[in-house]
């Protein structure tokens, strides 16, 4: 590379100049005392030895410069690259937002520069100032001499105004501006071919560039990416012309709100995205099993909690307690022994318009019969009426009855609906079915009145220690439990369901999960549907309603047994069906209303340490987390030295380093939190 040969040169200089005056006071000390001169012979020995050993090194700069480089007057060639640099000198009157956007689209490799120079407002205001006086001068010479009036000074004048009234409010800043592409072809026609397509792209919008003739080192220095401005082609420019320069627009999915949804595979830019500004707040994603779903959502959760917005979820594995307790969540275990209990007769608060307590009743009765005919299985319809009125009772025993306060109401419990089934005609079928339910081991699972109460901006429901045959019930009735928070309590919210096709495999479940999507748009709520039996989920009819009412839809990879029934719903080219048939992991396409764009999922390290759910990660953040606390452990003993009781301290420490430990260092695993899990300071 050109400047490595430069900085060599300087180093070879300063070497020179070194040895000179090493020379120099040789001479002088020779003179002055004889005896000196032996050291200074080994001192120069010395550094000629350095410098031979410094010459066998291998530098970065060795390993990532090119082998050649050839300046010509409007290109260089670098190795066999043909490389051109272009800086634009002249804007039009009016910039579009995205103006540079389709430079990037092109498929032309290219870095682009752009540097900005922040001007002193006060040098600018008194330029300004003086075209101002020219102008007004112009324009009342010209009126009285009667001439007819020019548009051109009179538009000049107001812009300036303009400008001057916005700079001295300090709405807008003053820079030069200089923007700088180099193109890179593999031979000289191609070159050219591009330098045209970019010289046409900026001439549509009236932006007028040039080759930086004679300039090409300088040009391609310019475009490196060490901030180093060798052109010094600038125009001048206040801030919101410039603000339209950022070119990470296309495909219309970056916003300025929002969190940030990956890369859009197309042209690397950000899809940054506000689910909340569509017509709808919900979003699905379709994938096979391992495709990164639950990866993608994790991050999503995670940088989703950081714009403030509350998170609640449903895990069917137990996949989102390191989520959990790296933010400090509520995590919270359902399961037929845990402590936690969730009674289904559980009425909202209620909000808006729906604080009629006859409403509110009437929708409870119609959930509960939804769960009741999970648990029982069907029935028929003279069943289905008597279950509707014995649902209705239950109520009216506690005193919830339609002319009720609901503000002091102690819900029923599941045992008390089959005592009212048992006193009804026709009704012992039913009580002897849901006996299973109030008795046994199910009993402290559907009944009992709910105890707990959770506060926090994470809350994670987990499943897993349930058998295949309970889930969708408790899946359903974790649902209804979040749907009354929700209701009591207007905020913005995501709720996650992971592995939906549990809840689609019953009509039921599916029926709720529908009405949920449908209606949540009214409590700020967007519902994110994870699954990867895409097969039954698209050919329910719920399952397809709930897509069409998802504003977000994101796909990952696809088996191929499910890639046609895709393509079909989401009428996708065959090229983007090959492309989700081959995704690697995290990748695939998004889709936000209309727009769509493939898109990469990619994590920070720091983000990325959090939610991943690889096993071999998992065991060496484990490791790394005992290795952390072993040496602070270490540190506090050394500190503590002369403290004979050394076995006391020992089993003491660990529990205080874990909580004195940064975030992404102690991730504790999902079955350390125990069954609620609350931090304070959420
Ligand atoms: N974008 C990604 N970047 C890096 N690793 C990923 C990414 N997406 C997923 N993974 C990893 O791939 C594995 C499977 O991801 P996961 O989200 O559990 O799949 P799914 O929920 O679709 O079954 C996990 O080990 C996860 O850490
Ligand atoms: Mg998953």
């Amino acid at each position: 590379m050109f400047g490595t040969e430069k900085i060599k040169k300087i180093s070879h200089d300063t070497e020179e100049k070194k040895k000179k005056t090493v020379k120099e006071k040789e001479k002088k000390q020779k003179k002055d005392k004889g005896v000196k001169s032996k050291t200074l012979e080994e001192e120069r020995g010395i550094i000629t030895t350095e410098k031979t050993y410094k010459k066998g090194l291998v530098s970065v700069r060795d390993i990532i410069s090119p082998s050649s480089f050839q300046i010509s007057s409007d290109y260089l060639r670098l190795n066999n690259l043909y490389v051109r640099t272009m800086f634009v000198i002249i804007y039009p009157r009016y910039l579009t937002v995205g103006w540079f956007a389709p430079i990037i689209t092109e498929s032309i490799t290219l870095d682009v520069s752009m540097f900005f120079y922040p001007i002193k407002i006060a040098v600018i205001l008194k330029q300004l100032k003086n075209k101002v006086g020219a102008l007004e001068a112009q324009i009342l010479s010209d009126h009285e001499k009667g001439a007819p009036r020019d548009p051109i000074s009179e538009t000049a004048l107001r812009d300036i105004e303009g400008l001057r009234d916005s700079l001295t409010q300090g709405t807008e800043k003053f820079f030069q501006f200089a923007l700088y592409i180099t193109v890179y072809a593999k031979n000289k026609e191609e070159l050219d071919l591009m330098t045209d397509e970019v010289e046409n792209i900026l001439g549509a919008k009236l932006i007028y560039s040039r080759k930086a003739l004679y300039q090409t080192e300088q040009g391609f220095n310019s475009t490196l990416p060490l901030g180093n401005d060798e052109l010094f082609v600038s125009f001048n420019m206040n801030s919101s012309p410039i603000a339209s320069s950022f070119p990470f627009m296309s495909a219309e999915l970056s916003s300025d709100s929002g969190v940030l949804y990956g890369i859009n595979r197309h042209n690397n830019s950000l899809i940054l995205f506000d689910r909340f500004s569509m017509q709808n707040a919900n979003g699905v994603i379709f994938a096979t099993s391992g495709a990164g779903k639950s990866y993608t959502i994790k991050l999503e959760i995670l940088r989703s909690l950081m714009v403030g917005i509350d998170v609640i979820i449903i895990d069917p594995e137990n996949e989102y307690g390191h989520l959990s307790s790296a933010v400090g969540g509520a995590f919270i275990n359902i399961s037929l022994n845990s402590e936690t209990k969730l009674n289904p007769f559980d009425l909202p608060g209620g909000i808006g318009g729906e604080s009629k307590a006859e409403d509110i009743i009437r929708s409870a009765v119609i959930t509960m019969k939804g769960l009741i005919r999970l648990m029982i299985g069907e029935i028929t319809n003279v069943e289905d009426s008597l279950l509707d009125r014995a649902l209705i009772e239950t109520y009216a025993k506690k005193d919830i009855t339609p002319d009720s306060d609901l503000a002091n109401i102690e819900p029923p419990l599941m045992s008390d609906l089959e005592e009212v089934l048992l006193s009804m005609d026709g009704g012992e079928d039913m009580a002897l079915r849901i006996k299973k339910f109030t008795e046994g081991t199910f009993a402290g699972l559907f009944n009992s009145p709910t105890n707990i109460n959770v506060n926090n901006q994470l809350i994670s429901f987990s499943i897993r220690d349930l058998d295949d045959e309970l889930r969708p019930i408790a899946m359903y009735m974790v649902v209804n439990y979040i749907w009354n928070i929700i209701r009591s309590e207007m905020k913005q919210r995501i709720l996650v369901v992971d592995e939906a096709w549990i809840m689609m495999q019953h009509e039921d479940s599916a029926k709720f999960m529908f009405a949920l999507v449908k209606r949540c748009r009214k409590y700020y709520l967007g519902v994110t549907t994870i699954t990867q039996d895409v097969n039954d989920f698209l050919t329910s009819q719920y399952g397809r309603a709930i897509v069409s009412n998802s504003a977000i839809q994101l796909l990952l990879k696809q088996s191929p047994s499910a890639v046609d029934v895709i393509q079909k719903t989401f009428m996708l080219t065959d090229g983007e069906k090959y492309l989700l048939l081959e995704s690697g992991l995290g990748e695939g396409i998004f889709f936000a209303g209309s727009k769509h764009a493939a898109i990469r999922i990619q994590a920070s390290y720091t983000e990325n340490s959090i939610v991943t759910s690889d096993p071999k990660q998992l065991l060496e953040l484990e490791e790394s987390k005992k290795e952390f606390e072993e040496s602070l452990l270490a540190k506090e003993e050394e500190e503590e030295a002369p403290a004979e009781e050394k076995k006391p301290l020992a089993e003491e420490k660990p529990v205080s380093t874990e909580e004195a430990s940064p975030t992404e260092e102690a991730i504790p695993t999902g079955e350390e939190t125990s069954e609620v899990v609350s931090s304070e300071e959420s």
